[in-house]
């Protein structure tokens, strides 16, 4: 496993969706929105999570079948539980080898995932392999380098503030590509062209610095993960710090800007 990613936590996934899948939400319907799908199209999930994504193109795109992956089957099982829809098929997947055969699919898309695949050029040649001709491989990530998504921002800087070697697992630095001209690199690097992007803002709102902290404490995610590997002194001075960057007298509200792509197949 790649040392950066040892605190990347894919489990939980009622944890995983205190931490970050409620604000994945927002962003997804606003991808959906930008994307403006066709009905009835034949669509891939990468990714899943606990089904932001899916949720939302089950209710604003129409389509005619969905086969939603992940590679954690604790997400799968999670998500399969709470979707349930004759048109989904919940399938245990990793992105960078696709069980699917060739032009099998109108969409491919995924949210906030290809940055923690390893190999991003081999998951987006496989989701140009299952796309057929014609279709749309989409997408979107954080704004991470720019500190877009304000809470992951101000945990890494609290983090690197006490712990220098954090500054390793720091996902502006691990997703340093995650701009506007990263992802235009990355995406013509792996061969495709006609590419299209945009960048979607919502926010994340806490009624207190309480509830701000907690999802933190819960273990899913990358910076929940690498919470769970301090001492309890540790974590007080991470809160601590954390406390002083964004405020403990009251209602917490910061930016979460994501990027979107997308990308036409040829015909
Ligand atoms: C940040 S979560 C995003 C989840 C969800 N799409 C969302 O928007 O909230 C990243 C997801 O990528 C999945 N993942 C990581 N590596 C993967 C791979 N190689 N293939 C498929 N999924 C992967 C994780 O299990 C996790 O569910």
């Amino acid at each position: 496993m790649n040392q950066d990613a040892r605190y990347d936590a894919w489990s939980a996934g009622r944890h995983y969706e205190n931490y970050m899948g409620r604000w994945s939400r927002r962003i997804a319907d606003q991808f959906l929105k930008w994307l403006e799908p066709a009905p009835e199209l034949d669509w891939l999930e990468l990714g899943c999570g606990t089904g932001a994504l899916s949720s939302a193109l089950l209710s604003r795109a129409a389509p005619k079948s969905v086969v939603v992956t992940d590679l954690s089957s604790d997400f799968i099982e999670h998500t399969s539980r709470l979707i349930s829809d004759p048109r989904v098929i919940f399938q245990i997947a990793d992105a960078q080898k696709l069980p699917f055969e060739d032009a099998c699919f109108d969409v491919a898309v995924s949210g906030l995932t290809l940055n923690f695949v390893l190999d991003k050029h081999l998951a987006i040649s496989e989701m140009q392999r299952v796309v057929r001709p014609g279709g749309t491989i989409a997408f979107f990530v954080w704004d991470y380098p720019d500190g877009g998504m304000g809470l992951i921002d101000a945990f890494w800087k609290a983090a690197t503030s006490l712990d220098p070697a954090a500054s390793a697992l720091d996902e502006a630095r691990r997703f340093s590509f995650c701009t506007r001209e990263g992802l235009i690199d990355l995406c013509r690097s792996a061969g495709l062209t006609e590419i299209e992007t945009s960048a979607i803002e919502t926010q994340t709102g806490f009624p207190d610095f309480e509830t701000f902290w907690l999802p933190f404490t819960l273990g899913a995610g990358p910076a929940p993960g690498y919470c769970s590997s301090l001492s309890e002194d540790g974590l007080l001075a991470l809160r601590n710090a954390l406390g002083e960057l964004v405020g403990t007298d009251g209602p917490i509200t910061l930016p979460a800007r994501a990027w979107v792509v997308k990308v036409r197949q040829p015909v």
